[in-house]
């Protein structure tokens, strides 16, 4: 398309939640591409609120003023530099274009909660809304989203899925001929009603840093001796996670959700460069919820994303009995008692 050659300026603004893997992404190719598919559902009170106030000129050059909680971030600033050299042969408008970023996070960074996904969500929902204005053409919906999930995705894997609200799928699978590793999309197949309500109560078990960030994590499956074995896995839980949604089984959802938590710190813990990201509290956690749901049958499970925190996944139709289970043996692991009560999501929302 032909850039403009009248000067445009204005602002946007979006919200994006954050999202939680069932199966997980572990392990990249170049640009960004997973190493398996992967799906999660998209969160609702854990989200990320970005206004970008742009300006568009021909004459002038490429400049970002990123700001958090209306502060510089350095660190932050130079990886969206790097970000934006990387997107900008999508987005050529962008060369003649000055950002002025402010971004905020509903969860409190102590949380500990990953917040590259919810971020990345809403730069890329940004950018598409700025590209209509500057191009002055409106994409249809299907396009919009597929582009933002795109330009997501280059910046941080997981965001991809968070441009979509329920649950979503990421990466080539026979399950869905939509589902690409370039974009994300909602899982378009028919679910039982179970899983319409899901609830994610978030154990905050420490928010110290994290001993290896999630990029560092990926890189170690490039060459990891099980490397082979867990695309084969991923590949099976994709398959039989969804059917199991398909045919109302709670149970075999949970079970692989928790396999798939523990094969990635398995993974982590037999690679080149092991480490510890959960905590003994963790582990305290997680046999809780194994004993409550042998002796009482609720079904109720875990996730884990590559840190110490425990999501604890189940029907809203459950839900005031797992709260007071949370509230009687679980909430003694969180760290000052943090704990988030979430649930799956309808997506983005527009703010302006
Ligand atoms: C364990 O998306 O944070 O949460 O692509 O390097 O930014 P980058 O990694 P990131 O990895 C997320 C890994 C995970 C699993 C998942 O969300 O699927």
């Amino acid at each position: 398309m032909q850039l403009s050659s009248k000067s445009i300026k204005g602002k946007t603004a979006w919200q994006c939640p954050a999202n939680i893997a069932l199966v997980k992404y572990w392990g990249k190719e170049a640009m960004q591409k997973p190493m398996n598919p992967s799906l999660s559902f998209t969160l609702t009170d854990c989200y990320t609120t970005m206004g970008v106030n742009y300006y568009y000129d021909a004459q002038q050059t490429f400049h970002l003023d990123f700001r958090f909680n209306n502060k510089s971030n350095p660190a932050f600033s130079e990886r969206l530099t790097r970000y934006f050299k990387i997107i900008a042969p999508y987005m050529p408008f962008l060369n003649n274009t000055s950002l002025k970023i402010n971004a905020s996070n509903s969860f409190p960074h102590s949380a500990g909660i990953a917040s590259s996904a919810s971020s990345f969500g809403a730069l890329a929902l940004n950018l598409c809304s700025i590209e209509e204005a500057v191009n002055g053409a409106i994409y249809d919906p299907g396009e919009f989203f597929r582009k933002a999930s795109f330009l997501a995705r280059l910046g941080s894997g997981s965001a991809a899925r968070s441009v979509y609200g329920g649950y979503v799928l990421w990466g080539a699978t026979s399950i869905d001929q939509h589902s690409s590793d370039e974009v994300a999309v909602p899982l378009s197949t028919e679910i039982s009603q179970v899983f319409h309500n899901l609830r994610d109560s978030i154990l905050i078990v420490s928010s110290a840093p994290k001993p290896m960030s999630s990029s560092a994590g990926h890189k170690l499956m490039t060459d990891h001796p099980y490397r082979q074995a867990r695309v084969g896995q991923a590949n099976q839980n994709i398959d039989h996670i969804i059917k199991a949604m398909q045919n109302g089984k709670m149970n075999d959802f949970i079970e692989i959700a928790e396999e798939e938590a523990l094969s990635l710190h398995a993974l982590i813990q037999s690679s080149s460069s092991p480490v510890f990201m959960v905590k003994p509290n963790t582990i305290a956690i997680i046999n809780h919820i194994w004993n409550v749901r042998k002796t009482t049958g609720l079904p109720v499970g875990f996730t884990l994303d590559a840190g110490p925190n425990v999501h604890v996944i189940y029907p809203v139709t459950i839900m005031d009995k797992v709260k007071a289970f949370i509230e009687k043996d679980l909430r003694q692991y969180c760290e000052n008692g943090a704990i988030i009560h979430d649930k799956a999501g309808g997506g983005p929302v527009k703010n302006e």
